[in-house]
């Protein structure tokens, strides 16, 4: 049995956050924001809009989308660091309630940036063994409930949004997620965290209700840079695959410069690109399944053509992947 990528959906909310909004906020400005990340604007969920409900609806159009009818689902599983609530209940057990599942099992996977990468290697893990059939994957992500709006460092990367995929078991191994490799090390962990409010937290619980992202910006983009380089390349290797073979390459959308290094050292041509960055800027786990959702929107993204994903992200955790578009025919 191997696992297919069936569908893509993604939800957007419509208020926007523009550089000129946050140079009004905060000792910045949109040409300093631009030359440094490539963002132009992100997005903001709206005051009582959780992670859930962004997940929720880009679920229902992945579902829509695949071909499958929603009670075949049997696992759902949520990549997000903007939870609807820290502890208890997960955020997947959420979105399935919201969806209509029932005696779905549901859970959270907490890897920041690389979420939607580890979760995909769940769903093939889990369809591989036979365990399931039909997974939906979510990345969903309110990082503005999480982002200090009075640290310039950190408030001018991230926005709002998710995006979801449907995962199907298959036997046509042209179908096949090719190939995925995930990692971590724990040892850079302060290099991008958020300290308060867990059983680690620096302060009391009571202070540390805002769990506000905390990033060592210029020392994540070097490890950023060596990791997701390092990463792509083995990942085509161990695959005798060619950088020329792969149609989309839809890395984790961070920061346009970290994109144009890694792009760069595989000698992609520019149309190979994906990038969502100025529009949306950092969105963690939602950032690839909302890029790999605008080209699918845009006509550019047609059944078999070859994905290259990969993703960087607080932990330390990277990973990548390598996988046809495999739509229901
Ligand atoms: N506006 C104006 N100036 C600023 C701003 C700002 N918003 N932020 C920092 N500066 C200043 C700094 O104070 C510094 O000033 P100094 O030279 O007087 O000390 C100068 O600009 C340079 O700062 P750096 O931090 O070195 O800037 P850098 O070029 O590294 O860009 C950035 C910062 C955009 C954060 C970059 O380092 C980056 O993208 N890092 C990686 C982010 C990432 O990939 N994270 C992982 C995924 S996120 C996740 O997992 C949730």
């Amino acid at each position: 049995m191997y696992a297919a990528f069936r569908s893509i959906g993604a939800y957007v909310p419509s208020k926007i956050l523009t550089n000129e909004d946050l140079s009004k906020m905060v000792d910045t400005s949109d040409e300093w924001i631009t030359k440094r990340t490539g963002i132009k604007e992100r997005h903001i969920a709206a005051d009582g809009e959780f992670t859930s409900d962004m997940g929720a609806k880009a679920a229902t159009i992945a579902i829509e989308r695949s071909g499958i009818d929603k009670d075949e689902i049997d696992l759902v599983v949520c990549a997000t660091i903007s939870p609807d609530y820290f502890c208890m209940p997960s955020t997947a057990t959420i979105i399935a309630s919201k969806l209509g599942l029932k005696d779905t099992t549901a859970f959270d996977i907490s890897a920041a940036c690389t979420g939607f990468v580890y979760a995909l290697s769940v769903a093939k893990a889990f369809i591989e063994s036979g365990m399931k059939k039909n997974v939906l994957i979510v990345g969903a992500e309110k990082l503005s409930a999480i982002t200090d709006y009075s640290d310039r460092g950190t408030c001018i990367l991230f926005g709002d949004g998710a995006g979801a995929a449907i995962i199907s078991a298959t036997h046509d191994k042209n179908e096949a997620i090719v190939d995925i490799h995930t990692g971590s090390d724990g040892s850079y962990a302060d290099l991008l965290m958020s300290p308060n409010g867990g059983s680690g937290s620096i302060h009391d619980t009571l202070e540390g209700d805002k769990c506000f992202m905390q990033m060592k910006g210029n020392e994540t983009f070097k490890v950023a840079v060596k990791t997701l380089t390092n990463d792509v390349v083995d990942i085509l290797k161990n695959n005798d695959i060619k950088a020329s073979d792969i149609k989309h390459f839809i890395p984790h959308q961070a920061n346009y410069r970290i994109i144009k290094a890694v792009g760069d050292a595989l000698g992609l041509q520019d149309e190979q690109v994906v990038l969502t960055v100025h529009k949306y800027g950092n969105t963690s786990g939602a950032s690839i399944p909302m890029a790999i959702n605008d080209i699918y929107e845009s006509g550019r993204l047609q059944a078999g053509e070859l994905m290259l994903l990969d993703a960087f992200g607080g932990g330390l955790t990277w990973g990548s992947t390598i996988l046809p578009f495999s739509p229901n025919k």
